[in-house]
Formats: structure tokens, sequence, C-alpha cells
């Protein structure tokens, strides 16, 4: 089997309570694994913590065979620029910019293009003029994802990505997200509470009873 590009290990972490206790957690490439739970629970929790953002409280995560304990400022920093992707509920694009510029500014960054498959496939192409105040919220959130998805990320962590999205453009989005780690050989760790957007993935897991329980796969 190929080399995982996620593996956590014995994960614990504790806020104001525990939120989950010894969670294993391993991901590979093509491979895309959806996490559902309630509220609170502590699922974006976990996603700082897979993509470098949260230091655990207990237990280790590699990245793309790098231990992230074993790493300097520096080359999380890399990490960060050129093999993550990470998709937010609420996207954060430049206001003033248009919507070419503001994935320019990412792809720039990492040295890839900007790829016009994705942009087509998103049905953004023909909005690539209009700034950021000029688009409908379900547009700027498909920006956003093509401006991540640009930068060609080895690994994409998705926090209700779909959240404020129609039936429709949440479908297409997944399609996009899933033909994108099929084609790279990248993986995709999806938070959310759509059943149905949960369903399209390989595996779900519930966060539950501080721990993560199989529901598929
Ligand atoms: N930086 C923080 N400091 C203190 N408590 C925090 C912090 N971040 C999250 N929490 C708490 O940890 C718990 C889990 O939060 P988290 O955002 O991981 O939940 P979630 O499962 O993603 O919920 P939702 O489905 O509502 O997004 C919450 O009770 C939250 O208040
Ligand atoms: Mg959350």
């Amino acid at each position: 089997m190929s080399t995982p590009l996620l593996e956590a290990t014995d994960i614990s972490h504790t806020f104001d309570y525990p939120l989950f206790s010894h969670i294993d957690f391993t991901l590979y490439p093509k491979e895309s694994i959806a996490i559902v739970g309630r509220s609170g629970s502590g699922k974006s929790t976990l996603l700082h913590i897979f993509s470098t953002f949260l230091k655990p409280l207990e237990g280790e995560v590699k990245l793309l065979d790098h231990r992230l304990l074993g790493l300097s400022e520096d080359e999380i920093e890399t990490l960060r620029r050129y093999d993550i992707g990470i998709i937010f509920q609420f996207h954060y694009l430049f206001k003033g910019m248009s919507a070419l510029e503001n994935i320019s500014v990412a792809t720039m960054l990492s040295g890839e293009k900007v790829d016009e498959k994705i942009l087509k496939k998103l049905q953004i192409d023909h909005l690539m003029s209009h700034k950021t105040s000029e688009l409908s919220g379900g547009e700027q959130q498909r920006v956003s994802i093509a401006r991540v998805l640009s930068k060609k990320p080895r690994i994409i962590f998705a926090d209700e990505p779909t959240g404020n999205l129609d039936k429709e453009t949440a479908d297409l989005v997944m399609d996009v997200l899933l033909d994108y780690i099929r084609e790279t050989e990248s993986g995709l760790v999806l938070v959310t509470h759509d059943p149905q957007m949960a369903q399209m993935c390989d595996r779900i897991y519930a966060l539950e009873n501080r721990q993560l329980e199989v529901k598929k796969g």
C-alpha cells in the first residue's frame, strides 16, 4: 500500500472539557474521508490539529511523512504553502480584488498557474474580472475553492465547504473536489453536517463519545 498522506496517532485534546482522546486517523492518496458529529464535538478542532494549525495535547501527526513536532516554523510554513489546501465555511477573499486576482495570489505563492479547467468545472470562469463585492455568496465560495485547488495541494482539509450552497451547487463542488483528489493522488478530509455530502466520501467517521466511530468504510 502507498505511504499515507496523513497519519495521526493517539491524539487527545482538551479545551474547557476533554474533546477527544486517543484518536487514530490515516488518509491515503485518492481517499476521501468525511467527519460528521454534533456541533461542539470537536470536528473543527481535529481538522486544525491535522492541518498544522493546532498542537494536540497528546499524540503525533505525520503529514506527507513529516512528523509535525520535529519541524521548524519555516518547514511548517512550506507545508502550508505548497502541500495543504484549506477550505473554510466562510471564505476569506480580498474584497477589493477581482476573482482572478484572488486566485492568482495563491498560485503565485505556490508557483503554479491558474487552472482554467477548474474554473470551468466550478462554473466561475466567466466571473474572473468581477470584484469580490460583486459576487454572490455561493460564487465567492466557489472562487475560494478554486483558489485552494489552483495551488495543487496534496491534502485538502474542508470544513463545511458546501454549508451555504444550494443542493445543485453543493453537488458540483463535491464532484470537483473528488475528481481533483483522484486525478492528482491527493486526499480529502471533509467536515460536514450534510449526510449526502458525507455519503459521497469513501469513508465516514462520526466524532462521538470523544472517539471517531466508523460509520462507513
Ligand atoms: N481556541 C479555543 N479555546 C477554547 N475553547 C475552544 C477553542 N476552540 C474551540 N473551543 C471549544 O471546543 C469545542 C469544540 O469546538 P469545535 O469548533 O471543534 O466544534 P465543532 O465540532 O467543529 O462544532 P460545529 O459543528 O458547531 O462547527 C467547543 O465547545 C468550543 O467552544
Ligand atoms: Mg466546526
